[in-house]
């Protein structure tokens, strides 16, 4: 018998990523691919690029220098390594990549990955491998679903994209020309993905999308539905206890979805809605089409329909002509709101982008600086945030064996990672837990009695400076 051959992935970015990069596992698994963690020994090894700021863009180039180095060692030993670039690197630079890293064997688009074993064949036998077109056919129809032991294997908590691409074209986002226009896939076959996760043990999904909340998928009745409607389907899904959603743009914020988080348990109240900014200038430039106050009429929306819920989002410091003052507006829309978590970037211009033609930059020192100052306002609401869970009693799935022996790990609703000693065999169930101190981001507690749990403090109530 021939040994396997194996794979490696690396994937860098979003969690759209993380989806691909499974639905590529599974169709190379029809190929004798068995995934290995170590990129030394794999016959194939795929970068699963991220194209959305220069750093993340940059460090694929870096990460082949080093595959080159391996590639050639292998050979010297007789044995023939494939290097593969996937995700929105290879969309945007295509066959360009091959030309700059002439190791690279294969270059594959984000709508292409059904394509695969093909493109294994051809660079294999010397020919061309670059697919980047958006091509006609649904490559949902052409990966495999994947096997119930990987499943096991990837645990309680999964992935399942709903929607690709993007309409909105925020003036400095690169995802509208890689991962093209928004498509939404039919609602029946995200229920049969669900379905045949919760049967193989995944407890948690999280629906994921450039703008999930965009989605507009056929139905089971022939009707398009919302990311709403979807939800209140899926939440009937025997074995899903938790769903979530990402990532949603405020203007696709509908009623079906607000009526969502009113009416469903299963829908957990945390939800990560971008900003971007605080500015109404730069919200404008940044073709974001709503304001701040928009913004939070939306939030305001969401806190009537669940009270206990909290909130994440993205923001861009140093967007071209941001001055101070802009700027002090981004701080005073996140004091005004409260965030349990939140990312900040400094602006980096794509290539292809409108933005990257704009002339006023701002100057790298002002843009650490501004950058410094949000990110210390976001932890000290973070940690107030945190620090609000002590003495409370809330629901924490269980999701595997921590580090430490015979404590298990688990995430509440607003995904703080939670640990308390417990059998294994609470992994895959929600169990409410006293909560009793924080150690940096992760909460530590008991298990306590069915029924003990207390009503989380509302997030609108915590202020940055603790409570
Ligand atoms: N520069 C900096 N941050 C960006 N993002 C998207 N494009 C850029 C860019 N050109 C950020 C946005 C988005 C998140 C995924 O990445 O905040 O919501
Ligand atoms: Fe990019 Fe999100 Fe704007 Fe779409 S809505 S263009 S994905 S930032």
């Amino acid at each position: 018998m021939t040994s396997p051959k194996k794979l490696h992935i690396k994937s860098y970015g979003c969690q759209m990523n993380v989806y691909d990069a499974q639905r590529m596992a599974d169709t190379l698994a029809g190929e004798g691919f068995v995934e290995t963690a170590e990129a030394d020994d794999a016959d194939l090894v795929i970068l699963n690029t991220c194209h959305i700021r220069e750093k993340a863009s940059e460090k694929v180039f870096s990460e082949l220098g080093r595959l080159r180095v391996a590639k050639d060692e292998a050979a010297r030993r007789g044995r023939q390594v494939s290097i593969a670039v996937a995700g929105c690197v290879a969309q945007a630079e295509g066959d360009e990549i091959i030309r700059r890293a002439p190791v690279v064997d294969i270059v594959v688009g984000p709508q292409s990955y059904h394509h695969l074993p093909t493109l294994l064949a051809r660079s294999r036998a010397g020919e061309a491998a670059v697919e980047t077109e958006f091509p006609v056919d649904d490559k949902f129809n052409f990966l495999p679903q994947p096997k119930a032991e990987a499943i096991r294997a990837r645990g309680i908590s999964a992935f399942v994209t709903v929607q690709e691409g993007c309409d909105k074209f925020c003036t400095f986002c690169v995802v509208p020309y890689t991962r093209g226009a928004e498509v939404s896939r039919p609602a029946e076959k995200i229920i049969d993905e669900v379905k045949r996760l919760a049967d193989n043990g995944v407890r948690e999904i999280t629906l994921i999308g450039q703008n999930v909340n965009a989605y507009h998928g056929e139905g089971e009745d022939g009707r398009t539905w919302p990311l709403g409607r979807l939800l209140y389907r899926l939440a009937e899904v025997p074995g899903v206890l938790r769903l979530r959603y990402s990532t949603s743009h405020p203007l696709d914020v509908d009623d079906s979805l607000i009526a969502a988080h009113r009416d469903l348990k299963a829908l957990m109240p945390f939800v990560h809605l971008p900003v971007q900014s605080g500015s109404d200038r730069i919200l404008a430039a940044m073709n974001r089409r709503h304001t701040a106050s928009d913004y939070l009429k939306i939030v305001e929306r969401f806190r009537t329909a669940r009270q206990d819920i909290a909130f994440s989002s993205d923001f861009i410091v140093g967007f071209p002509g941001e001055t101070e003052c802009e700027f002090t507006e981004t701080l005073a829309l996140v004091t005004e709101i409260g965030y349990a978590a939140a990312y900040s970037f400094k602006y980096s211009p794509r290539p292809g982008t409108p933005a990257a033609e704009m002339r006023e930059t701002v100057s790298a020192p002002d843009m650490d600086e501004r950058l410094a100052r949000l990110q210390s306002l976001i932890d000290s609401q973070q940690s107030a945030f945190n620090r609000a869970a002590i003495g409370s009693t809330v629901e924490v799935l269980f999701e595997r064996a921590a580090r430490k022996d015979g404590q298990i790990v688990g995430r509440t609703a607003y995904l703080q990672p939670a640990h308390v000693m417990a059998p294994p065999d609470i992994i895959g169930q929600v169990k409410p837990v006293r909560i009793e101190s924080l150690e940096r981001y992760s909460l530590l507690g008991e298990l306590a009695p069915i029924g003990a749990l207390t009503s989380p403090q509302p997030a609108a109530s915590l202020s940055p400076t603790g409570a």
